[in-house]
């Protein structure tokens, strides 16, 4: 006898139910098994937990504080951040931090990387967060950047505040060389927390290259970094969308370096949709990396959400799969093979590139899982489908009811499904 037998679950890559069963936690073969509860799905989409690889929980919740952005452009939302975050205190960031971390378990999301920015002298953000990540330990797993949204080299003790950061259990070490005084100032920066993240034994995701200039061209020497020091598989560039301004003959050597790296990809489609592409007259850029490309090298390319409800964009409700929604679109991602991939892309990617355990709900994996309310993986991408079950360890940890709709059609009132 089983703990519990989940009937009627369609796999990604695939429209035949099956049954799945639980026991201890942890999935087993279903087959002649009893079990002391079961659960029918109906058919609908089950997939491995989503992982949130890129957001910054720091600065959530805060659209409108201390005011609006009109324009919508990046800078003005740096100018506002900079006013708001003269406010922030630790319960300021926790209540906020608390009620997304709940939206995103009710999306699926059971792991998260929250970038923090550590350009503060009191660290308030990163103290925070570091509570939070223990109060909510075994619900969802927190990982924490120490990101310098300033810099390190063009911000006063910058580098003090990145070992200070590592000091009070920073898990990922960040930087935005873009950002920094000067190119020089940015290859130091990379070469900087490199070393930090190899001394400590840390993993690295840096904000690289977000931007339109085609001159920026830091993630060359993370690849060189990462190949030189033995990190592959540890070292994650996220945004990288000046790479799609690059020239072919460029993007080509560059692609082949990132391959031999072993590097790992961020692309974030919500944000740089909205915040890429401000200057052009047109015809206007898409703002985001060459994620087919990378793919094609044998890369991982993850999605992220990056912002819910901040000063760089106002949308959102913390689900990633809104966010591959967007990509199928801006990466062009509409071919009958990419469509399913987009799910690999917040889902078994991302738990990659935070190097967390690989689960395929394969016997043997933690009973961590998704039930989406749509019969397969591209109906559930293409319906945004809300998930109408997370379960974690066997446990229930979010719920929500299908949606009912109907019309009223010559007088009598039908149900509509939006399925074929
Ligand atoms: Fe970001």
């Amino acid at each position: 006898m089983i703990d519990l037998l989940l009937r009627n679950a369609v796999l990604p890559r695939s429209t035949a139910p099956v049954d799945l069963g639980v026991d201890g936690g942890v999935l087993v073969e279903a087959a002649g098994q009893e079990a002391r509860e079961t659960i029918d799905l109906g058919g609908r989409l089950v997939t491995p937990p989503l992982v949130e690889p890129h957001i910054h929980l720091d600065a959530v919740l805060t659209v409108g504080q201390p005011r609006p952005n009109v324009s919508g452009s990046l800078f003005e939302g740096i100018a506002v951040w900079a006013e708001r975050v003269r406010d922030l205190t630790v319960g300021d960031v926790q209540a906020r931090v608390r009620k997304v971390l709940r939206w995103q378990l009710a999306n699926g999301v059971q792991s998260v990387r929250s970038h923090v920015d550590v350009c503060d002298p009191e660290l308030t953000a990163l103290r925070a967060l570091v509570e939070l990540r223990e109060e909510v330990r075994g619900i969802v797993d927190l990982q924490l950047v120490a990101f310098p949204q300033q810099g390190i080299l063009g911000f006063p003790d910058g580098r003090k505040l990145m070992e200070k950061a590592c000091d009070l259990g920073a898990d990922v070490v960040g930087g935005i060389p873009h950002y920094e005084l000067t190119r020089e100032d940015g290859v130091a920066s990379v070469q900087f927390l490199m070393s930090l993240a190899a001394d400590r034994g840390l993993l690295v995701d840096v904000h690289c290259d977000e931007t339109d200039d085609d001159h920026s061209r830091f993630v060359e020497v993370m690849a060189a970094e990462t190949i030189r020091r033995g990190m592959a598989g540890r070292v994650t560039a996220s945004h990288t969308t000046a790479m799609h301004s690059y020239n072919a003959a460029y993007a080509y050597r560059l692609i082949n370096n990132l391959a031999r790296s072993g590097m790992h990809f961020v692309t974030n489609p919500l944000d740089n949709s909205v915040l890429q592409g401000r200057f052009d007259q047109g015809p206007v850029r898409r703002g985001h990396t060459r994620v087919k490309q990378l793919q094609e090298a044998g890369l991982t390319v993850c999605i992220g959400h990056d912002s819910v409800m901040d000063p760089w964009y106002p949308l959102g409700y913390g689900d990633p799969l809104q966010a591959a929604f967007v990509l199928a679109h801006f990466a062009h991602m509409s071919g009958a093979d990419e469509l399913p991939r987009l799910i690999d892309m917040i889902t078994v990617e991302p738990a990659r590139t935070l190097a967390l355990p690989e689960n395929r709900l394969r016997p043997g994996d933690p009973a961590d899982l998704v039930v989406f309310d749509a019969p397969t993986d591209v109906d559930a991408l293409r319906l945004v489908a809300r998930r109408t079950l997370v379960m974690r360890g066997g446990r229930v940890l979010a719920r929500s009811e299908p949606a009912r709709t109907t019309v009223t059609w010559d007088g009598a009132e039908e149900e509509v499904t939006f399925l074929r």
